[in-house]
């Protein structure tokens, strides 16, 4: 495994693989890696000829009150967690190499940024949109990856990709939980024992609301019930609750095919996210 800090040397890597005939899959992380990234990078690994990963806490995703300093860094760390799961390259540079100069150009996301996460987190997913189209050139990729734990950001790329024609294809990943139904995260680790038994009500109530709205198709209903089960099996506070249509985000119509139930709960001070992407007959695993 090789780890790259210029975009002229993995220019150089990606070229030569591209002469070579090789078909490449990238993972973007912003490092500090956990479970959820190494089965990107497994994934990566049967799919493609080379699998690059990135790290780059990217500034221009925190907002001003965010925690872009504090975000823990540990190259060391993550390259050792990199390499078995066969990454052939991590690239990782500075914030200096990623944006030398400022012309000004912004890529903007759209309405779907406005809404979920979006809402409490105004111009991240520009600057998300920012630094994925930079590592989609520099990486060349046949396929990216992500995962569906974000379901938002995904919709939101996958929205670049085909509005701009980016010529790769993104691989959206499923949720990996826990025996009792949490989804798995760093952010876990925050939680008393109290909240990590009131944690699992958050992917309950999902499939409460899944089931109501297959049922009933009243979206008000299963958003009510899945709710009503959060506050009983909680001392959360919800942050968001909805049923949309994804991938655009939309309110939820009698032509809506796919669907996206996502919600974020503060369950002591921990805020989780979780979501479930479902089609009229069930959950859907890859999106
Ligand atoms: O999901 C993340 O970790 C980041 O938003 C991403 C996609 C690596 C862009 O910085």
């Amino acid at each position: 495994m090789e780890v790259i800090k210029t975009i002229a040397l993995l220019k150089k890597r990606v070229k030569k693989a591209k002469l070579d005939g090789k078909t490449i899959g990238l993972v973007p992380t912003m490092g500090y890696l956990h479970e959820g990234h190494l089965t990107l990078a497994n994934e990566a690994r049967q799919e493609n000829d080379i699998v690059i990963m990135s790290i780059f806490v990217n500034p221009t995703q925190f907002g001003p009150n965010e925690d872009f300093e504090s975000y823990p860094r540990d190259l060391e760390r993550d390259c050792k967690l990199a390499e078995p799961v066969g990454v052939d390259i991590i690239f990782a540079p500075s914030v200096e190499e990623m944006y030398p100069t400022d012309g000004g150009i912004a890529i903007r996301a759209g309405r779907q940024s406005e809404i979920l996460c979006g809402a409490s987190r105004p111009g991240h997913f520009d600057g998300v949109l920012q630094v994925v189209a930079k590592l989609f050139h520099l990486s060349e990729a046949d396929r990216a990856y992500f995962g569906q734990k974000d379901a938002q950001q995904v919709a939101i790329i996958q929205t670049m990709v085909r509005d701009y024609n980016f010529p790769l294809q993104i691989r959206t990943i499923p949720i990996v939980r826990e025996k009792d139904g949490l989804a798995k995260s760093s952010r876990n680790v925050y939680l008393t024992e109290q909240d990590r038994k009131e944690a699992p009500a958050i992917y309950e109530s999902l499939n409460i609301a899944k089931e109501e709205y297959l049922l009933s198709r009243n979206v008000d209903k299963a958003i009510e019930l899945a709710a009503k089960h959060i506050n009983e099996k909680t001392n959360g506070r919800i942050d968001y609750l909805q049923l949309l249509s994804y991938p655009d985000l939309k309110s939820v119509t009698d032509e809506t095919t796919h669907f996206l139930l996502a919600t974020a709960v503060y369950i002591g001070k921990t805020r989780l996210i979780d979501n479930m992407i479902f089609l009229n007959k069930g959950v859907i695993q890859h999106v």
